[in-house]
């Protein structure tokens, strides 16, 4: 059935293939750019891909203004402002944000601070809180991933509150999306199942949550189908270019599905989870997304059965048997990478305790995610899907 009303957006320009990054300079040029900073980290940088980006420089006339690589995991509140003052002391005039999505959201960030000419990131926290325009902003993906290179998102930690914070705002999308393999052959096994079911927590939710639209609906298909062909791939052959450019695809897919539709409890219990616990987003996601499936049998399980085909499972004429088929899969997938890369299955074998099971109940509940997820998720479902998951 369709939405009574619904819109969606992503006016994202999207440049996808093995050394689309050359383009970098002329995308810059176009925005009217000539002096970028550049987000990145430390990883991302002894993977040797801050190389290719200024070799992706060298034949143009931009030059950028400063690097900085000091982007943590779920990077939080102060990161972002230091980001900001880089960018004002060093006269830039642009954002290229290079990494995962703790970058990208770094970047996001910091480019809001610089437009709204505060230093109190707070103050945007939720929707639709920003009024100015941002700076030209480019986006490399060197995860896949988040998305976040088309999302209107961004989710970072809040040091006094040890919580994670999230920023939605149309003015937050990027200008252009670079999506090139040789940014992701470096990803690490288990961080490129991780980001991997991250994406597929993303399409999967934005298919089956209450905000779903036919548009969102074919993203997130076409991002399920290209995980469940090609993320294993990734994971056992880290330099195979065809399968890194498909699951750059698919997480830019899922980015834009979920950006419009939102996700649901298993984002409400993940980001929870690495409030509390610090387990890394994709960690958290990836346990969780079977759970977070059959909470939702109930009110949605024929929406979660048209899933099975695009995860290689027939479709069986039975819409409740295909929600457990969706589930085995996922379920299988997940066993397959743990195999592979180590990857958890369980909240015990990623660092959670029980005694944390409460307080990640507690702070689950009063994430947006939550609202939006089919089921109503109160401290007692979400204290009980912990649980199952622990
Ligand atoms: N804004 C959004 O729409 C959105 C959506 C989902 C998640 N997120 C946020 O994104 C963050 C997680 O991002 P992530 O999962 O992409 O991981 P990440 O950015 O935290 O990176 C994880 C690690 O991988 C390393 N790494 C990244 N790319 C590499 C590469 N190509 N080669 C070698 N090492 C590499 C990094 O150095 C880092 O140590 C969380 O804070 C999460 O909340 C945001
Ligand atoms: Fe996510």
């Amino acid at each position: 059935m369709l939405p009574e009303y619904y819109e969606f957006i992503c006016p994202v320009k999207i440049l996808s293939g093995l050394k689309a990054l050359s383009n970098l300079p002329y995308e810059l040029t176009l925005l009217g750019a000539k002096r970028p900073l550049i987000v990145t980290d430390k990883g991302v940088v002894r993977a040797g891909l801050l190389k290719l980006v200024m070799e992706a420089f060298s034949e143009s006339d931009i030059e950028p203004g400063i690097v900085f690589d000091e982007t943590p995991p779920d990077s939080g509140s102060a990161v972002v402002n230091k980001v900001a003052k880089l960018f004002k002391d060093n006269k830039c005039d642009s954002f290229v944000a290079v990494g995962g999505g703790s970058v990208i959201d770094t970047a996001k960030c910091a480019n809001m601070i610089v437009v709204e000419g505060t230093n109190d990131l707070m103050k945007f926290q939720g929707v639709d809180r920003l009024e100015k325009d941002m700076k030209p902003f480019v986006v490399i993906p060197t995860t896949a991933g988040t998305g976040s290179e088309v999302t209107s998102a961004a989710v970072i930690y809040d040091e006094a509150s040890h919580t994670k914070m999230a920023f939605t705002s149309s003015k937050l999308f990027p200008k252009a999306a670079i999506l090139d393999p040789r940014m992701t052959m470096t990803m690490p096994a288990k961080i490129s199942a991780a980001t991997g079911m991250d994406a597929l927590t993303h399409a999967a939710e934005a298919y089956y949550c209450l905000a779903k639209n036919p548009v969102s609906d074919g993203f997130a298909i076409a991002a399920i189908r290209l995980i469940f062909e090609n993320l294993l791939t990734t994971v056992k052959e880290p330099k195979n270019k065809e399968a890194r450019l498909a699951m750059l695809n698919a997480s830019l897919l899922a980015g834009a599905a979920f950006s419009n539709s939102l996700v649901g409890v298993v984002h409400g219990i993940a980001h929870a989870t690495g409030g509390v616990a610090r387990v890394p987003h994709g960690v958290a996601n990836s346990i969780l997304l079977p759970f977070g499936m059959e909470n939702n049998f109930k009110k949605v399980g024929p929406i979660i059965g048209e899933l099975a085909p695009f995860m290689g499972m027939p479709p069986t004429g039975k819409p409740m048997k295909d929600a457990e088929n969706a589930v085995a899969a996922v379920r299988k997938l997940g066993k397959q990478l743990k195999d592979a890369s180590g990857l958890p299955t369980k909240l015990s074998e990623a660092g959670v305790t029980k005694e944390q099971l409460p307080e990640i109940a507690k702070a689950a509940i009063n994430d947006g995610s939550c609202t939006i997820n089919p089921e109503e998720i109160t401290y007692e479902v979400a204290l009980d899907i912990l649980k199952k998951a622990f």
